[in-house]
């Protein structure tokens, strides 16, 4: 004997009731995209070259150089050596994601290292 679901109408005498009791579910709405927000717990190094205003996520053992490059930012180098000078950067935030400055940015820079400048072919991030 086949089962039929119970109804309102169901339970009024002579009444028959061809809805089911639990109808299917509505199609679940197409969702939006989440749109990727910045996170604030994560740190980025913030810092100028020039006129120009740099932000980078840090990516560990890159230099920012290398980091600031595949991530779009437009920074000036040239021989990635340590030698030229041009990737020369003021660093404004993270300065404690890289490493000490190396001989060869001391050597470059001279007292400009106490003063937040890098070589952005240098700087590695920790
Ligand atoms: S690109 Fe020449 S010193 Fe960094």
């Amino acid at each position: 004997m086949k089962k039929r679901p119970f109804t309102v109408g169901s339970l009024k005498p002579n009444t028959v009731s061809s809805a089911p009791l639990n109808p299917s579910p509505s199609p679940i709405p197409k969702a939006h995209p989440i749109p990727k927000l910045p996170n604030p717990s994560k740190p980025k190094i913030l810092f100028s070259q020039s006129k120009s205003s740099f932000s980078v996520d840090p990516q560990r053992n890159r230099t920012l150089l290398d980091a600031a490059l595949e991530q779009g930012q437009n920074v000036e180098y040239k021989c990635t050596k340590g030698s030229c000078g041009r990737c020369t950067v003021r660093i404004s935030n993270g300065q404690a994601l890289l490493s000490r400055p190396n001989e060869k940015e001391k050597e470059k820079l001279k007292q400009a290292v106490g003063e937040g400048y890098r070589l952005a072919c240098q700087a590695i991030i920790l």
